[in-house]
């Protein structure tokens, strides 16, 4: 049987029709972050599942993977890594220090992006390099909605050049073909609730 949970949390989300565009059903997650007991619903359904994995990293996409991101990462022990828009990082600044800081700072600061297709026009991605500290370190990709799944991937090809293991996404919406863990890439994207 489903989670009683999940009934309360589809219940929270606002669908607004045409918004951004005609045709358009955009489910809104702000309503839900009103109702604190079903926002923590969200969060500890995802820290249920992610919990004694070895994460070692979430990686949330702005803007709204940053609301639900950082409180799953707090809760599994796991660092936070911020999927920006395009031009919001800034590069390493060389400026000072001696030649080994100066080198670790150009590494630590290096940012690295990945342009991605919208319905019209094209989005990016990007992150330092740096946040992954080691190859190979265990990721798990946070966003509130996955629709055609363009995002997501962007973040996966992302995470891989800087040498992580994505382990999985999850999303608090999904498309009902996201259901039942569909794959991305290779990788299983796990969804609470189906858009309306
Ligand atoms: C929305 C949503 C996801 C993405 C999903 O963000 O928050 O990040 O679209 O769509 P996809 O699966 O088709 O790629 P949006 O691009 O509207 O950006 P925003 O968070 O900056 O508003």
């Amino acid at each position: 049987a489903a989670d009683p949970r999940l009934q309360g949390i589809s219940d929270a989300i606002r669908v607004v029709p045409h918004f951004p565009k005609q045709g358009i059903m955009f489910n809104d997650i702000t309503t839900l972050l009103l109702r604190p007991r079903v926002f923590k619903d969200a969060v500890d359904l995802f820290v249920e599942r992610y919990r004694g994995m070895g994460i070692d990293a979430v990686a949330g996409i702005e803007a709204r993977g940053f609301v639900f991101g950082p409180a799953i990462a707090l809760a599994i022990g796991a660092k936070f890594i911020p999927l920006r828009k395009p031009r919001k990082l800034p590069e390493s600044c060389a400026d000072t220090g001696s030649r080994k800081q100066l080198l670790l700072l150009l590494l630590e600061g290096e940012v690295i992006s990945e342009k991605y297709v919208l319905e019209y026009g094209t989005d990016c991605l990007e992150m330092r390099v740096g946040a992954i500290e080691r190859s190979g370190e265990r990721v798990l990709v946070i966003d509130d909605l996955v629709a055609t799944g363009g995002t997501l991937c962007a973040a996966i090809r992302l995470l891989e050049r800087a040498g992580a293991d994505v382990v999985e996404c999850a999303c608090v919406i999904g498309l009902p073909k996201f259901k039942d863990l569909y794959k991305l890439n290779g990788k299983p994207v796990y969804v609470l609730v189906e858009s309306r």
